[in-house]
């Protein structure tokens, strides 16, 4: 039975081409050589057809490229049984699949020797590369490695390690054995860990001994090692070796490539339903606790290969450029599930823009000859600032499309990346998604090759996205030149299904405001042309350098200063950032204490107690109270409009419990802002 099923994940053919010619009778070739599924939808003869078709039937859409695209175990019998409104979302029920064999085995089938990963290291120049076989083999040895230790189908695998071939072959060891994953970003804390690891009842945790980035070493084995005193349901660690410097290991570690040379180099995969979980990635909320978002097997991988064949245009053969860290949920679609997926080669990028040089990317691009680069506005604005001779030094003739994830990109660096990097010859896409979404969602691509792209705006929903504009009442607006809060009216795959532990949070936050539609959290606006441009979050989670983190969450950590009354964090547009951080802090009546002392130990315990990128770029200490309403809630319009310096903005104060305190807080800006640049 064990040698039937191995045989039936891997005989089907990696599709594209199964389309045959009586199919395609009668349709314009130029959509069916575009998306093969094309040919069997009715009245599909043009790309815009397509798109129209995807959405009003959603369901033959999916159906079909899944049926193309995945390999299955079994096949699905129900495309999909959704309930927006009560976040009941299920696609392909009643299939059966693995998701490490159609990343891995049904490649190794056709095309062993082709370069799945690209490890560009810390160490410039230093690539690893490693092929579709060699990449089964690991994770097959890292799977029955699990599994000797008694992780189970249904358990939860934390992982906190460097952007890296191990790290994916953890990922898809975990998927290979129907374990769930739980990749931490390894810049986080030592308590925010713990917090992840205690949230998802994960027993296992694999790292590595030190962490290299940016030539800095950090000491990630011994940050594991402070975060699981207080998870005492975590059992065993699995220690990688990343350098070579040893580190102190106890009972509960295990050597990690010591013991995978152990092991076997075939394991067994698990059959999987479409629905069971395949990872849980937290993100950041507007209340102090980061939820751990929940996507599941079929859907996201349909989801996440569909989007980086399409809005990338990726053909076989091209070397895919994601330089997002794989803490991120861009770093799971488009450096590991996409690209694999689809039998891409995919660059794991470990680095920094800056290191050596701010001339890395583009040295790389070179080196490593990418076709597609996919990365961050904050880093094209900080990259901007360095001058055109480090893009000019190196060739960049292989790329072929520029992408943008995170943040909105400002025009400026919009057209300094269209036309230094790419040399105005590549279109540059900005995506719009989420966490929450699993892929892209808003994209200029796919269009036809030479549909206008309007530089910093998203423009065009994906296939079988229907995005969906609210005014503050409820109602659907339905004109264009319109701004309002976006939503999506249909389900797709890539969806969240719900949050660990929480689905009622899950229902409240995504389905609740806006019945039967999935509400974003963004705000957007849609264009004479009918095309969206993202205008930016309408809750209290702000974008630091593409890094999502609640307001609340920071709150939280400044309140538990023993000197502090109470705060208020806010975002304010910062040039490199995209957003920086600006915290309001009301100390208790009776203490004294030195601003700049406090400043820094408030700094540290973000630091400590989340992550270094949250910490605030300004921390204005007063003595009054925060402006607030007669019922008590704090008002972020009116510091908000302090910060920006708007201050006819700031409006009627007459709800205020206590308009004075809003003079005091302008003062200590005016006096803040003029000390520290
Ligand atoms: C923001 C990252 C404008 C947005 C994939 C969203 C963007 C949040 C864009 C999700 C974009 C992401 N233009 N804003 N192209 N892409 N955002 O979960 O506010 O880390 O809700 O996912 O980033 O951040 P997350």
């Amino acid at each position: 039975a064990a040698e039937a099923l191995r045989m039936n994940v891997t005989s089907d053919l990696p599709v594209i081409c199964q389309v045959t010619a009586k199919h395609t009778a009668g349709i314009k070739c130029n959509v069916a050589a575009f998306m093969p599924e094309a040919a069997g939808f009715d009245g599909v003869s043009d790309r815009s057809a397509l798109q129209e078709f995807s959405v009003s039937n959603s369901e033959s859409f999916w159906a079909a490229v899944a049926r193309q695209r995945l390999s299955w175990i079994r096949p699905f019998h129900t495309v999909q049984d959704c309930d927006l409104s009560r976040g009941e979302i299920k696609w392909f029920v009643g299939g059966q699949l693995n998701v490490s064999v159609n990343c891995l085995d049904r490649h190794v089938h056709t095309c062993p020797e082709r370069v799945a990963l690209i490890w560009e290291r810390d160490e410039s120049g230093s690539e690893v590369k490693v092929t579709y076989r060699s990449l089964l083999e690991m994770t097959c040895r890292l799977g029955n490695l699990l599994r000797r230790h008694g992780v189970k189908r249904g358990d939860c695998v934390t992982i906190y390690m460097p952007t890296c071939p191990l790290a994916v072959a953890s990922m898809l060891a975990c998927a290979r054995i129907g374990a769930a994953h739980n990749v931490v970003f390894a810049g986080f804390s030592a308590e925010a860990l713990a917090e992840r690891i205690r949230d998802a009842q994960s027993g296992t945790v694999i790292t590595v001994n030190q962490g290299v980035r940016g030539g800095k070493v950090t000491e990630l084995k011994k940050t594991v090692d402070t975060a699981v005193q207080s998870c005492p349901a975590v059992q065993q660690v699995f220690v990688a070796m990343r350098t070579e410097n040893p580190v102190a290991m106890t009972a509960r570690d295990v050597a990690m490539e010591e013991e995978m040379l152990k092991e076997d180099v075939v394991c067994e995969p698990a059959a999987m339903d479409s629905e069971d979980v395949l990872f849980l990635l937290y993100t950041s909320g507007s209340t102090g606790k980061p939820k751990g978002l929940v996507h599941t097997q079929a859907g996201y991988l349909l989801y996440a290969a569909l989007t980086h064949r399409y809005v990338f245009s990726y053909h076989d053969g091209d070397v895919f450029g994601c330089v997002a860290d794989i803490g991120w949920i861009t770093g799971h679609s488009y450096s590991v599930y996409g690209p694999l997926a689809n039998g891409g080669t995919t660059v794991l990028f470990e680095s920094t823009p800056i290191y050596p040089d701010p001339g890395r990317y583009w040295e790389m691009v070179q080196r490593l000859k990418i076709n597609q680069f996919y990365g961050a506005p904050t880093a094209i604005r900080l990259l901007l600032k360095y001058g055109d001779e480090w893009v000019h030094k190196y060739d960049r003739s292989t790329l072929k499309t520029l992408g943008s994830v995170g943040e909105p990109i400002n025009t400026e660096a919009w057209e300094w990346y269209h036309r230094v990097v790419g040399d105005g010859r590549c279109p540059v896409v900005d995506t719009w998604w989420q966490t929450e979404t699993g892929g892209i969602c808003i994209s200029p691509r796919p269009s036809d090759a030479d549909a206008e792209i309007v530089p910093g705006m998203a423009m065009r929903p994906f296939f079988s996205i229907k995005p969906t504009l609210m005014d503050t009442e409820g109602k659907v607006l339905t004109s264009n030149d319109v701004s309002g809060a976006l939503c999506i009216a249909q389900p797709w795959p890539g969806m969240a299904r719900t949050i660990h532990n929480n689905h009622q949070r899950f229902i409240e936050t995504y389905c609740r405001p806006h019945p039967g539609y999935f509400f974003t959290g963004d705000g957007a606006y849609r264009s004479k042309e009918g095309y969206y441009q993202i205008t930016g979050r309408l809750d209290d989670v702000i974008n630091v350098s593409g890094h999502r983190i609640g307001t609340a969450e920071i709150e939280d950590v400044l309140n538990q200063c023993a000197a502090v009354a109470e705060s208020a964090v806010i975002g304010y547009s910062h040039d490199l950032k995209g957003q920086g951080v600006y915290a309001f802090v009301v100390l208790k009546n009776d203490v004294e204490v030195q601003g700049a002392a406090l400043c820094q130990q408030l700094n540290n315990m973000v630091s400590k107690k989340i992550a270094k990128y949250a910490c605030p770029d300004f921390i204005q200490v007063f003595v009054q109270r925060l402006p607030k309403t007669r019922s008590g809630k704090i008002m972020r319009r009116v510091l908000r409009k302090v910060v920006e310096r708007d201050l006819d903005g700031v409006g009627d104060l007459s709800t205020l419990d206590d308009p004075t305190a809003v003079q005091e807080i302008i003062q200590g800006h005016g006096d803040l802002c003029g000390k520290q640049p």
